[in-house]
């Protein structure tokens, strides 16, 4: 089968029209994973799209394919690639790796001294994060800005999130600090070597973070707690950092 071409380029307003569709997917996608999002508005899209502070994606036939937009937080110190879409039909053929390309991109140009993070529940975007230069973090390494959080009240996991006071979540958090950063070449090896293991890691976390409101006993599941903060000192290594997230 010939391979579906695309062209990705940032949004502007005479993409307006196509806010309702992007925001539309976004739902039905949270609602058929069964995860929550921030909500968002089309008229809060069509805004990015004015600023220029987004990506968008058609096929050559001009269907839309794929989305995304920059979020400054902190007053500019943080910024988040935030509503990755990919329209279902064009999913698993690269697609969301050259829309977070193009963003991340962006994102560096428009903001060269801001740190650059996420929040996701997904493998894929792990995946693709790590192949940019991102690295897992704890959620005190995120913006503490209580806009940003303000954002997490419309995702059916809110209340997990509260009950650890903001430290802990089904999400995992990925950072890319332009001061200090392992090279691309080295958060993707990481990730190709260990992404099995992040992947139990990741459903463990998520299984002891539910099983309180299932009112279920957690055991102890043999999986290694760290019992460090992360503060200061040397660099830990990207895999010692996926451990970090046992300690809530
Ligand atoms: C997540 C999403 C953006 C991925 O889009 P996509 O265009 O299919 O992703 P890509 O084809 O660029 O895939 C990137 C990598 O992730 C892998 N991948 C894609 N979907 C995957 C999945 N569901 N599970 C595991 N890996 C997946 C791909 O195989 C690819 O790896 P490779 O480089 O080894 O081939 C898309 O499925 C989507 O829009 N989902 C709903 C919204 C969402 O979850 N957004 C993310 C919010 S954080």
């Amino acid at each position: 089968m010939e391979q579906q071409q695309f062209k990705i380029i940032i949004a502007d307003q005479s993409h307006q029209d196509f806010a309702r569709i992007i925001c539309d997917e976004m739902e039905s996608s949270a609602k058929a994973r069964g995860t929550g999002i921030a909500k968002r508005s089309p008229e809060y899209i069509q805004e990015k799209m004015r600023e220029g502070k987004a990506v968008i994606a058609f096929t050559e036939d001009g269907i839309w394919a794929g989305f995304c937009y920059i979020e400054t937080w902190s007053h500019g110190e943080y910024v988040a690639n935030s509503g990755l879409i990919v329209s279902p039909p064009f999913r698993k053929s690269g697609l969301a790796k050259m829309i977070k390309k193009k963003i991340f991109g962006l994102s560096r140009t428009m903001y060269p001294e801001a740190k650059i993070f996420g929040l996701t529940t997904g493998l894929a975007v792990m995946k693709i994060n790590s192949e940019l230069g991102y690295e897992p973090v704890t959620y005190s390494e995120l913006t503490q800005d209580e806009n940003f959080w303000a954002g997490c009240k419309s995702c059916v996991n809110y209340e997990i999130l509260m009950s650890k006071e903001r430290k802990n979540c089904m999400c995992t958090a990925m950072l890319y600090d332009p001061k200090d950063h392992y090279e691309p070449e080295e958060t993707t090896q990481d990730f190709k070597k260990h992404s099995k293991l992040y992947e139990r890691f990741m459903r463990i976390k998520q299984w002891k973070l539910l099983a309180p409101f299932l009112k279920h006993h957690v055991e102890d599941n043999g999986v290694p707690v760290s019992k460090e903060g992360n503060g200061g000192g040397q660099r830990k290594s990207l895999f010692h950092r996926f451990h970090m997230f046992f300690n809530f």
